[in-house]
């Protein structure tokens, strides 16, 4: 079971999302990874049953979490973080990741000097595995990683966000940051845009792609896209 890449688990992952996937997502997915057909094929097969092993069993934390809205951990790699950190570049302060994961963004955000970088992760491995790295970094401490569902996490106060989601939960996503976020706050998505907002920049191409959008932008020029 471990000799499934990440790659692989990754297109499982983008093939069981729904509609909203960017066609360019898909087209930069599907060639390069599999290798012949019948490697193809038994990598699928495969990957569906680690993947389905993966949210019943090995994503804990979650049963409270509707399923429609339940989002596997697929790590962001160097490229999407440095898209992100890109897009962030000139802001400074605290920064808030929603869904956190093993706390990547969180750790490197720290690192070129956001303070005070939080991380919100419902999963309580990767919260630990979290905050190992952290302490491995030698940043534990100066990072935090908080076990709470980021639907229920009050974000008034947050200006600069990060989110690596899955396309089924970004449209309600998109109404939550619009009713809480400040006219002044940033959110910068990784991997797939929310599918209503116009992106004020965007950085890298492809799934390492990331997308910011200031929020006075969105409030300001597109009252027609929130109902
Ligand atoms: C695609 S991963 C991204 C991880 C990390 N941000 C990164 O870029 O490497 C999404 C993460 O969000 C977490 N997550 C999903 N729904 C959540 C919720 N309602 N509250 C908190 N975390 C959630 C998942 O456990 C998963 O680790
Ligand atoms: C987010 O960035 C802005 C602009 O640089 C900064 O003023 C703010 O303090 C940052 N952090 C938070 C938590 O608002
Ligand atoms: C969120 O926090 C702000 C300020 O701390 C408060 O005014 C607001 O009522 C809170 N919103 C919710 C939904 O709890």
């Amino acid at each position: 079971m471990l000799c499934i890449s990440a790659e692989t688990l990754k297109s499982r992952f983008l093939a069981d999302m729904d509609d909203g996937t960017p066609d360019e997502v898909f087209a930069d997915l599907k060639p390069k990874n599999l290798g012949g057909w019948g490697v193809a094929q038994i990598a699928a097969g495969t990957g569906l049953a680690v993947y389905a092993m993966w949210v019943g069993i090995l994503q804990p934390g979650f049963r409270k979490v509707p399923l429609r809205l339940q989002v596997p951990y697929i790590p962001a790699s160097k490229a999407q973080v440095e898209n992100v950190m890109m897009l962030l570049r000139g802001r400074a302060g605290g920064l808030t990741d929603l869904g956190s994961g093993d706390g990547r963004i969180v750790l490197t955000a720290h690192q070129r000097g956001f303070t005070p970088a939080v991380g919100y992760e419902l999963n309580p491995w990767l919260v630990r595995l979290a905050r190992y790295h952290a302490w491995r970094a030698g940043h534990l401490g100066k990072v935090s990683y908080l076990r709470e569902d980021l639907w229920k996490v009050n974000l008034t106060e947050c200006k600069n966000v990060t989110v690596f989601l899955a396309p089924s939960v970004l449209s309600l996503l998109q109404e939550k940051l619009l009713a809480e976020l400040p006219d002044d706050a940033l959110v910068v998505a990784g991997r797939f845009p929310f599918p209503d907002w116009t992106p004020s920049r965007t950085e890298g191409q492809g799934v390492d792609r990331a997308w910011a959008y200031s929020m006075k932008e969105l409030r300001g020029c597109s009252q027609k896209n929130d109902e």
